[in-house]
């Protein structure tokens, strides 16, 4: 099988950045590279600093890191667990042992009790997601300590508590006749700990887009309205499909007095998006619909709800990394699927059923450029370290927000994914 990184290599220019074909540890010393920072994004301040990854890992071949990686397994046994999400490299999913959308993960670190580590192959949030729902003696270890996601940086705690503020100034904090709260708040599983502590300190729950709309059910039943943060797009596609008008959607402009809006229009409001967005979901367009359909005619079009409202209407369904997979799994022999999700998930599908035509609505080679920062190298070094029995980039939520982060995780949990889009639905 062809790896998105074989590809990149052999043609950096096809690529969204010719700069993914370097090892990531080549950016750690540029100022401002750090988790979240992602292609075009704006560096979030402050930046973590990520610790150098070890000059010896740095220069060993291929063959060398993956032979470390499968003794190290073999040597830890079932006391090691390594999670992978959907969107990471081909030379890392090979090594995991549970592959997943955020939300399976988040159940998976639940459920694997004896490991005494788990080390996770995803991106800084769902790594923190898996520390607090793991038992206290469990580590939890981020290869690479800058693998975070731009999105989630775009709400950060402060910024939401003032916006939470203002609204309670309007709405005030008491419960209507029918005991509905004025507002609650839902943050997308890609937010930081500190989001999901406000949620669940606020009557809130956490969402992924596999759950999204049960969640904004759920908070319907207990509230008037909802404040979605930090993907305004999967906000905006799951409150339409739920038959809410735009103009009952009004986006939250942090940098504005009362967003930006008047009192009426937030009285109006059913939720309030907040104006975040992914990087790698934003690239997906109409045009890119209505080529694939001239070119492939029957084809079936299958978009992750974090792409504009536009390109979801376009398609023929929407969802989450796991609903993908079931629709391409769905499938028939002789299909033609394009897919407006990650490229390595993507081409992974497309290697995996060869005799159907899968294809990423993307013209260009673009992988989300954080999650791609956990290379062999990294998942080596770490592992190695806990043989050594030394734990590396563990990471740890504690306090209070572990406490009131797992409220509103542990709601999530139970508001079930719906069944996932077939072709011909
Ligand atoms: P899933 O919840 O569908 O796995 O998505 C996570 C993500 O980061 C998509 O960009
Ligand atoms: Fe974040 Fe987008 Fe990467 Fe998902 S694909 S982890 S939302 S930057």
């Amino acid at each position: 099988m062809t790896s998105v990184h074989d590809i990149i290599t052999a043609d950096p220019a096809a690529s969204c950045d010719v700069e993914l074909v370097k090892g990531p540890w080549e950016f750690d010393t540029i100022p401002g590279y750090g988790p979240g920072c992602s292609e075009d994004d704006v560096i979030p301040e402050p930046v973590v600093r990520p610790g150098q990854l070890p000059a010896a890992y740095q220069k060993m071949s291929d063959d060398e890191l993956h032979a470390r990686i499968r003794a190290a397994k073999e040597t830890l046994g079932n006391k090691l667990v390594i999670l992978g999400h959907f969107y990471q490299r081909d030379e890392v999913i090979q090594h995991a042992d549970f592959v997943g959308d955020s939300f399976q993960l988040a159940n998976a670190a639940l459920t694997m009790p004896d490991a005494e580590a788990i080390v996770f192959c995803g991106v800084h949030f769902m790594a923190e997601t898996a520390d607090i729902l793991a038992r206290p003696e469990q580590h939890v270890i981020l290869p690479n300590l800058a693998a975070g996601c731009s999105m989630a940086d775009m709400a950060d705690e402060d910024t939401v508590e003032a916006c939470w503020e203002e609204l309670m100034d309007i709405y005030g904090s008491e419960p209507d006749a029918d005991g509905k709260q004025p507002v609650i708040p839902v943050t997308y599983m890609n937010s930081s700990a500190a989001l999901k502590a406000f949620c669940g300190r606020n009557g809130g729950i956490v969402c992924t887009s596999s759950n999204a709309s049960t969640v904004l059910e759920w908070a319907f039943e207990r509230g008037q309205r909802v404040l979605f943060f930090p993907d305004q797009h999967l906000g905006r596609n799951t409150a339409k499909a739920m038959g809410i008008t735009m103009d009952q959607m009004p986006m939250w402009n942090p940098r504005k007095p009362l967003g930006g809006h008047t009192e009426e229009v937030l009285l109006d409001a059913k939720v309030l998006l907040w104006h975040g967005f992914c990087s790698v979901h934003k690239r997906f367009t109409v045009g890119q619909i209505k080529k694939a359909r001239e070119e492939f005619p029957g084809v079936k079009i299958i978009v992750h709800p974090e792409a504009p409202m536009p390109v979801v209407d376009a398609a023929d369904a929407s969802g989450s990394t796991d609903a993908i997979r079931k629709f391409v799994e769905a499938s028939q022999p002789g299909d033609t699927i394009a897919i407006g999700t990650e490229v390595n998930m993507v081409n992974r599908l497309a290697a995996e059923y060869p005799d159907r035509t899968i294809f990423c609505l993307d013209p260009v080679v673009c992988p989300c450029s954080t999650m791609y920062r956990i290379h062999p190298g990294y998942l080596a070094w770490t592992l190695d370290g806990l043989v050594e029995g030394e734990i590396r980039n563990e990471i740890i939520v504690d306090g209070d927000t572990a406490t009131y982060a797992k409220v509103a995780l542990e709601r999530m949990l139970s508001a079930l994914p719906k069944a996932a889009p077939v072709i011909g639905d």
